[in-house]
C-alpha cells in the first residue's frame, strides 16, 4: 500500500445534475491510500494518518493538488507531426498536412517511436486514459497497444477505415479493413485495460459498404466502441450531403448503418440540427468537445449547452494535431473562451468534470476511471501550484478553491503537472530525466 498527502479534488457527479456545491469533494490536507494498482481509500490526512497500517509508505506532495487523471476522448496519434501546420481548413489541411504524415505509419518502426513519444507527451499532459485514431495500416494500432499495454495504460484506440476519397497507400477496402479490424479487435480488445474502437475516419471516405460492416463489427463483439466525426466544417457537411443525398443529414449516414449507441464517440458536432441532437441524445452516444482544434481549424463554436439540454454526453478532446496542445488544461482554457462568445460560462468544477469523470461517462468507463473513489483505477495526476512564477503568484491571491482551480486551467499547462500515475505507478514526473 503507498500513500499520497496532497490537497485532493474531484467530482463526484455532473454538476448540472446536482449543482456545484454537491458535484465535488475536496480535502484541504488530504490522504489518497493505493493498493495494486487500485485506490483504496480517500479521506483527511487527519482522520486516515492514525489509523493507517504499519509500513505504508508515505509520499507528500507539497504545493500540490491531486485530481484524477485526465480523460481525452478524442486525438489522433500519428498527428504529432501536423501539429502546428499553417494557414488551412479541414479538407485542405488533411490533403496538404495529415495524409502525407499518416502514410509514414506503414513503417512499423516509425509508428512504434511515434506512440512511445506520443503516450510519454500524453502522461507529460496528465491524461492517463484516451479514445484514439491510429492510421488505416493495422501495424498502427499494434504498436500503439504494445506500448500502452507496457505502461499499463487505460487507453481505447482502432484501425483507420477509409475505402474511398483518401490517397491510394491510405484506402483499404470495406473486406480487408473489415478483416483486419477483426484480428486487432481479437489480439486486443479487453486485454488488460485496452480497449477497441471500430474507427471509420468520417462519412466521406467510406463507403456504405464500409459502414455497414463496420456496425456489423459492433454487433459481434460486446463493448467495442465506435469512434468518427460528425459534422465539424461547412464544406465537409456539403460533401457529405453530395455523397449521400439519399440521407436525411450528416448523422443520418451513421444512424442509417446502425453505428449510434453506448460507447459510439463523434468527435466535434458543431453544426447540428436538432434531430441530430436528438438522436445522439436518445442513442447514450457521446460527442468530443475540442475546442483547440475547432479555433485553430475555423471550424466553428460548440454549443455545449444545446447539446447536454438534448441529453447528450459531452466529453473534452485535444484533436492533435488539429488540436494545439496534449493539454487538458489548455482545451479548457479554449473551452472557456468557445462558451463566452456564445453567453455561456463554464464553471471552474463543471470544467474539471468534463476533463475528468464527464469524459470518463462519455466513455462509458465511469466504473473504472474518471474520479478517486476507493475501487477504481489509480490514475491521478499532482498539480504544481508553484509551476510558473505567475501562477504561483495568482494562486497566492486565490481567495476560494474555486478562483485556484480556474487560474490553474487558464494558466496551466504541462508545466503544471509535476507526476502522473497510472494503476498506482508513477509514468512521468517533471524532474525525472526522460529515458
Ligand atoms: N475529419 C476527418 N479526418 C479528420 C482528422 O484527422 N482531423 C479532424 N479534426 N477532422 C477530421
Ligand atoms: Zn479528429
Amino acid at each position: 500500500m503507498h500513500a499520497h498527502r496532497a490537497a485532493l479534488l474531484h467530482c463526484l457527479a455532473d454538476p448540472r445534475e446536482v449543482g456545484i456545491e454537491h458535484s465535488y469533494q475536496y480535502f484541504e490536507d488530504g490522504l489518497l491510500l493505493v493498493e495494486d494498482g487500485k485506490i483504496a481509500q480517500i479521506g483527511d490526512a487527519a482522520s486516515l494518518l492514525p489509523i493507517l497500517p504499519a509500513g505504508v509508505k508515505m509520499t507528500e506532495h507539497r504545493d500540490a493538488l491531486i485530481v484524477p487523471g485526465f480523460v481525452d476522448t478524442h486525438i489522433h496519434y500519428p498527428q504529432v507531426d501536423v501539429i502546428a501546420s499553417y494557414g488551412t481548413q479541414l479538407l485542405e489541411w488533411l490533403e496538404t498536412y495529415t495524409f502525407p504524415a499518416e502514410a509514414r505509419f506503414a513503417d512499423p518502426e516509425h509508428a512504434r517511436a511515434q506512440a512511445r513519444f506520443f503516450l510519454a507527451e500524453l502522461l507529460r499532459n496528465g491524461t492517463t486514459t484516451a479514445l484514439v485514431f491510429a492510421t488505416v495500416h493495422p501495424q498502427s494500432v499494434d504498436a500503439f497497444f504494445a506500448e500502452a499495454s507496457r505502461l499499463d495504460l487505460r487507453m481505447i484506440a482502432g484501425k483507420v477505415l477509409m475505402d474511398r476519397n483518401a490517397p491510394d497507400d491510405l484506402r483499404d477496402d470495406a473486406a480487408s479493413g473489415y478483416d483486419e479490424s477483426k484480428t486487432l479487435i481479437e489480439r486486443w480488445h479487453g486485454k488488460g485495460r485496452l480497449h477497441y474502437a471500430v474507427t471509420p475516419r468520417f462519412a466521406p471516405t467510406s463507403t456504405p459498404e464500409q459502414l455497414e460492416l463496420a456496425g456489423r463489427l459492433l454487433r459481434e463483439y460486446p463493448g467495442l466502441y465506435l469512434h468518427t466525426h460528425l459534422s465539424e466544417n461547412r464544406a465537409e457537411i456539403e460533401w457529405v450531403k453530395e455523397l449521400f443525398p439519399e440521407r436525411q443529414h450528416y448523422l443520418d449516414v451513421y444512424d442509417h448503418h446502425r453505428l449510434l449507441g453506448a460507447r459510439s464517440v463523434f468527435a466535434h458536432g458543431i453544426h447540428l440540427c436538432d434531430d441530430e441532437c436528438r438522436r445522439l441524445g436518445a442513442s447514450g452516444s457521446a460527442v468530443a468537445f475540442c475546442p483547440t482544434s475547432n479555433l485553430f481549424l475555423g471550424s466553428g463554436l460548440f454549443d455545449l449547452a444545446r447539446l447536454e439540454g438534448h441529453g447528450v454526453r459531452v466529453g473534452l478532446g485535444t484533436d492533435v494535431g488539429g488540436g494545439t496542445s496534449f493539454s487538458q488544461l489548455q482545451s479548457l482554457n479554449e473551452a472557456y473562451k468557445v462558451l463566452q462568445l456564445q453567453g455561456q460560462q463554464l464553471d471552474p468544477f463543471k470544467a474539471l468534470y468534463l476533463a475528468t469523470l464527464g469524459g470518463a461517462r462519455a466513455l462509458y468507463l465511469d466504473e473504472h476511471i474518471g474520479n478517486l473513489q476507493p475501487g477504481k483505477d489509480a490514475d491521478f495526476v499532482v498539480l504544481d501550484y508553484k509551476a510558473t512564477p505567475l501562477l504561483a503568484r495568482r494562486l497566492e491571491q486565490a481567495r476560494s478553491l474555486k478562483e485556484k482551480l480556474f487560474a490553474l486551467m487558464i494558466l496551466g499547462d504541462d508545466r503544471a503537472v509535476k507526476e502522473t500515475f497510472a494503476a498506482g505507478r508513477s509514468v512521468h514526473r517533471r524532474d525525472r530525466p526522460q529515458p
